[in-house]
């Protein structure tokens, strides 16, 4: 059977995180590398779910979120990692071989614009935006986050976003 392009991503990915794992300790990082991953993992189902929910490309947005925090993971450094993120994917996705110029474009640009959580943008654009959000917020209330009071910040400078999602997949918000 033929390897799916997801799977290859996931084994580009890992390769990536490997390395950066032997160069960076977690005292050079703004985020814990365990975090980081865990978050990973949280925001590709999430993303998925929102995906089929409304009609999106499943495959394009689980292969974004796969990538998508690449820059911080990366260097370790929180600021600029939307900066740094899209030239390091669109390499992988290019030698990966197996995708076209748009949907490299496409992948590119979601890495670039998932943080600018206060813009709405296009219906990929939302799904990345509110799937990070979303992890974050249910991460934060589940307790597992580090550093509480950035995160009680992060939910109320995204408040409608969740409120947003609350309602469109019926659950309650609760303050972390
Ligand atoms: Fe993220």
């Amino acid at each position: 059977m033929k390897e799916s392009r997801t799977s290859k991503a996931v084994t580009v990915a890992w390769d990536v995180i490997v390395k950066s794992m032997k160069s960076l300790g977690d005292g050079d990082r703004d985020v814990p590398l365990a975090q980081d991953l865990f978050h990973v993992m949280g925001v590709v189902k999430l993303a998925t779910l929102l995906a089929n929910k409304r009609g999106l490309n499943s495959e394009i947005v689980t292969i974004t979120m796969i990538l998508h925090d690449h820059g911080r993971i990366l260097t370790g450094v929180w600021d600029g990692h939307d900066a740094i993120g899209p030239p390091l994917v669109r390499r992988l996705l290019e030698r990966m071989g197996d995708f076209t110029p748009e949907e490299i474009d496409l992948i590119v640009k979601l890495t670039r614009t998932h943080r600018q959580k206060d813009q709405i943008g296009d219906p990929y654009e939302e799904c990345i935006r509110d799937a990070d959000v979303l992890d974050i917020y249910l991460g934060g209330t589940a307790g597992w986050t580090r550093e509480v009071e950035p995160l009680r910040e992060y939910i109320s400078k995204n408040r409608r976003r969740i409120e947003n999602l609350a309602e469109e997949l019926g659950f309650r918000i609760i303050e972390p």
